[in-house]
């Protein structure tokens, strides 16, 4: 979950090091450094805290040469000091390393190589990867690498830079992402295209198992057994502006905003409105065999797999396919039967998180039907299933999900439209659920003019040490989402409940001091929503309630509502997340936290 960039080239290294690792802070951002070949030795800046203070000591330095290396790092071995932070060297100081991900067998990799006679000064796994360098250099630094690697069991994307090859970077990866890029400005690595974007908008992506010789004039890729690999670059369809902030305070905020846009994205040129149907090229080769599938299972993290709930409720009512929807992180460690004609489902925002990663791995194993809804172009688990669909939600840069959760929704609506049709349902049906789609950006803006009424119930319910979500069917998921999203930026406890769930246990904590945010629309399980809420009432507890535009009678029950534009209710969770999101936020920031950069918190979990 750290940042990474890699530079060889005449630009100017600091300021594009900087500049890039500041596009990358959300990745990981306790500590931070950089090392630059410069007159036949490394110099280093490493300081604990944020790439600001970075950029600060950077200033009292006149490195001007490059290659050179950058890192954000968020601590997975040993405290966030300066030691521990990256780059990490070999004993001599003449090679440097800067990764992201987890040796796991670090441990007996050091224990020999203190053995050899290596001098340990971190705490860190990377750093035997920069001793075991020092160890295998004979005349060749990719070599070296080579051997290096063969040797680390886990995860890493790495990138290595030596006095003894003054002209090249090397990078390698195994389970967490590097692209690479060469053009007039320079060869460039990194761990996330948008660290980069600013100076190419083609990259090329590195495979486990791969590893890349970067120049200013070229690269070459081989593979463990060094040999050569031909790469095809990929186009990036996202530019810079859209990786900034905007005039935002937040990119969170940023990100928020954009969700008209970018479900509009996410639909853009796939609604077949006269067929009621779907087209989704991106699942075309695989066509044939989902008209037959018997069983869907839907694997996620975080977020993700909320909107992953959300699919089951869509797809089974639409399409009428039994699906099971859980977390990647159980799902990876249990044992089940596998069906003939199961196929799964892999929802990521990053396309990189570790553990949806690995279930898709399990899942490719038992040779089953891969699919994959991502936003991150060419990320890893685009790449591994054996067919999805793009959001095209844009970057997503703030830890908390927003607009990914949004569009992820849009798309589960496209693919439970695309499964049924295939199926029972009729073109009416279809086109009644698409004309409902396309009027959740117009809706989804109506929701964000009300900022200023949610800031005032934010302002009102800030203190609140505790807090519950609740809400049934297909908003039980987005009482959920309502629950992470303020417990990861607000550092409030809040508990997302199954509304009918309550008076199994829960609800024993209710009193004046446990407000509940209920969301209660007029949809099949109003009624007894109603009765929820009044048991919450007859134990004093202070309630929030979302509630569809135009509903009276809720009023005189709850202390406080937010209305959102009525919905078909299957789409009900697209337009009833936004609220839950501002409220969010707007508490977060009364509370004087930083809602993109939460206290331990990465936007990508490349660790298990
Ligand atoms: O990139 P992914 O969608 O795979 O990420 C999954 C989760 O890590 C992510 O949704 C996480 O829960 C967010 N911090 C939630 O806001």
């Amino acid at each position: 979950m750290c940042g990474i960039i890699g530079y060889v080239g005449q630009k100017n290294n600091t300021e594009l090091g900087i500049k890039a690792l500041k596009r990358l802070e959300y990745r990981g951002y306790d500590s931070a450094g950089m090392a630059i070949v410069e007159n036949e030795k490394i110099s280093s800046v490493k300081i604990s805290g944020k790439v600001n203070q970075l950029k600060e000591s950077l200033k009292k330095t006149d490195f001007s040469g490059t290659p050179c290396l950058f890192h954000s790092r968020w601590a997975t071995h040993g405290k966030p000091t300066e030691e521990n932070a990256h780059p990490q060297f070999d004993c001599s100081g003449r090679v440097a390393v800067v990764h992201n991900g987890i040796i796991e067998n670090y441990r007996k990799l050091k224990e020999k190589l203190i053995d050899e006679g290596h001098e340990f000064t971190s705490e860190t796994d990377t750093e035997v990867i920069a001793h075991l360098i020092e160890k295998f250099y004979e005349e060749d630094l990719t070599e070296a690498v080579r051997k290096t690697v063969s040797l680390l069991q886990g995860a890493y994307g790495l990138a290595v830079i030596s006095v003894e090859a003054p002209e090249k970077i090397v990078a390698a990866r195994m389970s967490s992402p590097v692209v690479i890029s060469v053009n007039e400005s320079g060869g460039f690595v990194a761990s996330d295209p948008a660290a980069i974007v600013e100076h190419s908008q083609k990259m090329v992506f590195l495979e486990d198992g791969e590893i890349a010789t970067v120049t200013e004039d070229g690269f070459e890729v081989t593979d463990m057994e060094n040999i050569s690999q031909s790469k095809k670059e990929v186009e990036i369809d996202w530019d810079l502006e859209e990786a900034q902030k905007s005039g935002h305070p937040h990119f969170m905020m940023k990100e928020m905003t954009e969700q008209p846009k970018s479900i509009k994205n996410s639909f853009r040129g796939r609604i077949l409105m006269k067929e009621g149907d779907v087209k989704l090229g991106g699942l075309d080769e695989v066509v044939e065999k989902l008209k037959s599938i018997e069983k869907l299972t839907i694997l996620a993290c975080g977020t993700s797999s909320y909107a992953g709930l959300v699919g089951k409720y869509l797809i089974e009512e639409i399409s009428e396919i039994p699906v099971e929807a859980g977390l990647a992180s159980e799902f990876r460690y249990r044992k089940r039967p596998y069906g003939e004609k199961e196929a799964f489902l892999f929802v990521s925002q990053s396309g990189e998180t570790a553990d949806t990663l690995e279930a898709l791995k399990k899942t490719k194993k038992k040779g089953a039907l891969t699919l994959g809804i991502v936003n991150v172009v060419g990320s890893s688990i685009a790449r591994e299933t054996d067919a999805g669909i793009y959001n095209h939600a844009g970057p997503e840069i703030g830890v908390a999900s927003s607009k990914a959760f949004a569009s992820q929704l849009s798309v589960l609506t496209l693919l439970a439209v695309y499964l049924g049709r295939q199926r029972n349902l009729s073109v009416n049906e279809g086109r009644e659920i698409l004309k409902n789609l396309s009027g959740v950006p117009d809706s989804v803006e109506k929701i964000l003019q009300k900022k200023e009424e949610i800031k005032k119930l934010a302002e009102k319910y800030k203190d609140f040490e505790h807090f519950l979500f609740m809400g049934r069917r297909y908003n039980y998921p987005t009482a959920l989402e309502g629950a992470l999203k303020l417990k990861e930026i607000s550092y409030i406890h809040a508990e997302g409940y199954s509304a009918a769930e309550m008076k199994h246990g829960p609800i024993a904590l209710i009193d004046e001091n446990f407000p509940t945010f209920a969301i209660c629309l007029k949809d099949s399980v109003y009624d007894k929503m109603i009765s929820n809420v009044e048991e919450i009432k007859a134990r004093e507890g202070p309630i929030i309630a979302l509630k569809t535009e135009g509903d009276e009678e809720i009023e005189g029950v709850v202390d406080d509502t937010l209305s959102i534009p009525k919905i078909h209710e299957s789409l009900s969770p697209i337009l009833a997340v936004v609220p839950l999101q501002l409220f969010a936020y707007y508490v977060a920031v009364k509370k004087g936290h930083d809602p993109d950069k939460p206290e331990g918190l990465a936007k990508c979990v490349t660790v298990t």
